[in-house]
C-alpha cells in the first residue's frame, strides 16, 4: 500500500508563553499514537503559528487528521499539500519537535489563504517543507 505525505499549516489557539508546555503535552500524545498507526512525521510551533507534516498510510493519516481538524488548540488549518511519496522524509520520527521556532512564520503566513496564487502556494509549500526537514535533522544530531 502506498504512502501519502500530508503537510498543513494552522493558527494557534494557545496563549504564548502560558500555554507553551501544552506543546508539549501534543507531541507526547502524537508521537504514542502515530507509533501505532504508523505515522511519521514533524512539528513546527512558532508561538502563533503551528505547521505539521504527517506520512502514512491513508487510512492512518485520515484517522489522525481527525482529531487534529478537531483539536481546538488552533483554527483556521489550511492543507497545503497531500500527495502519494514513494518514500518517507521522516523515516525515524514519529513526531520530530524541537521546540518553538519562530523564524519560521514568515513561510507560513502565505499559506493561510486562499489569496494567494497558486504557484507562488507551491513554491512557499516547497520552501516549508525544506525547512521542516532541516530542523528534524537538527533535532536527530542533537539527541546524538
Ligand atoms: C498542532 C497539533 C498537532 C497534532 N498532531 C497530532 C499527531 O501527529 N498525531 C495525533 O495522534 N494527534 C495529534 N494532535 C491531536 C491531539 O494530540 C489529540 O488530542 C489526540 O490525537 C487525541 O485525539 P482524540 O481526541 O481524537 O482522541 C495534534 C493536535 C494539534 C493541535
Amino acid at each position: 500500500m502506498g504512502i501519502r505525505c500530508l503537510l498543513y499549516v494552522s493558527e494557534s489557539c494557545l496563549a504564548w508563553p502560558d500555554d507553551a508546555h501544552e506543546v508539549d503535552d501534543i507531541v507526547t500524545n502524537a508521537r504514542a499514537r502515530n507509533e501505532q498507526l504508523g505515522v511519521t512525521g514533524a512539528l513546527i510551533y512558532t508561538r502563533t503559528h503551528f505547521a505539521q507534516v504527517l506520512e502514512g498510510e491513508t487510512a492512518a493519516i485520515d484517522a489522525v487528521m481527525t482529531s487534529i481538524r478537531a483539536d481546538a488548540r488552533h483554527r483556521n488549518l489550511c492543507v497545503v499539500a497531500d500527495e502519494a511519496l514513494a518514500t518517507r522524509h521522516f523515516p525515524d520520527w514519529t513526531m520530530a519537535y524541537s521546540g518553538p521556532s519562530f523564524y519560521v512564520d514568515r513561510q507560513i503566513r502565505p499559506l493561510l489563504t486562499d489569496a494567494t496564487d497558486p504557484a507562488r502556494r507551491r513554491r512557499a509549500g516547497a520552501v516549508l517543507l525544506a525547512f521542516i526537514r532541516e530542523f528534524a535533522a537538527d533535532s536527530k544530531r542533537e539527541s546524538g
